[in-house]
């Protein structure tokens, strides 16, 4: 495909991007999920493939259409996910977790539906694995970008996150503040890398947001000698 005047900057790479919430299942009528929409990972699935990148995205459930040349990996729980993205790292240049990843998940999925008995009832939960705290784990040549969703102290939560689990840069976003987050169509973000921040953005589309983190990834890229 090709987008005329456009400057190809993400030319052979290999973007892998996670979009979306993660549905934890309960039982078979009931799971637990988030309000994530999957908007801004998807805006950057199709930047991506804009930049010349070949593109597969990882997501939860989803009604956003699949932007043209993006290879599509459905995923319900971060089980799935987790392996999905594992299994794709190593032929990856660049992951971006734009996922919000439920943090805990049911500690037994029931066969059955769950029946009322008691007056109240304990579901109890057990912690996912962290994949972006893996991926920093196992990184070696990848660029790894996570994203921070925050309702207080934006700044200092993403750059301890971004240190903890290893990411080259965190995208910073207080889901609490007007035109932010998760459901809508733009975003407010702040980007980080380790020495701290790189770009605070006005409110931009999610669109835009996705733009201007690509360009700053590319600018950050090793150089191909080709
Ligand atoms: N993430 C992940 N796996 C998890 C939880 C989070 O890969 N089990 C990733 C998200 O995709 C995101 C980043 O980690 O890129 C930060 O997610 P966030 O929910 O903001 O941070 P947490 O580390 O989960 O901390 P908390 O929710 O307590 O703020
Ligand atoms: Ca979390």
């Amino acid at each position: 495909r090709h987008f005329k005047g456009e400057v190809r900057r993400l030319e052979g790479q290999r973007v892998l991007v996670t979009a979306g919430g993660t549905v934890e299942r309960i039982d078979p009528v009931r799971y637990i999920t988030n309000d994530s929409s999957g908007k801004m990972g998807y805006a950057i699935a199709e930047e991506a493939v804009r930049l010349g990148a070949k593109v597969t995205l990882v997501s939860g459930p989803s009604a956003l259409p699949v932007p043209a040349g993006v290879e599509l990996v459905s995923v319900q729980s971060a089980l799935d996910m987790r392996e999905a993205v594992l299994s794709r790292f190593e032929e990856s240049h660049v992951v971006i977790k734009a996922a919000a990843v439920a943090d805990y998940r049911s500690a037994v999925i029931a066969d059955q539906k769950i029946k009322k008995k008691s007056d109240s009832m304990t579901l109890e939960l057990i912690k996912n694995p962290d994949i972006l705290q893996e991926l920093g784990t196992l990184k070696k040549h990848q660029f790894v970008i996570g994203f921070a969703a925050e309702t207080e102290r934006l700044d200092e939560h993403a750059l301890d996150k971004l240190k903890r689990k290893n990411c080259d840069l965190i995208v910073g976003n207080d889901v609490s503040q007007e035109g932010a987050g998760f459901s809508g169509d733009t975003n407010v973000v702040r980007i980080f890398d380790r020495n701290g921040l790189v770009e605070a953005l006005p409110i931009l589309s999610k669109k835009d947001v996705a733009r201007r983190l690509l360009e700053l990834t590319a600018d950050r890229l090793p150089t191909k000698a080709s």
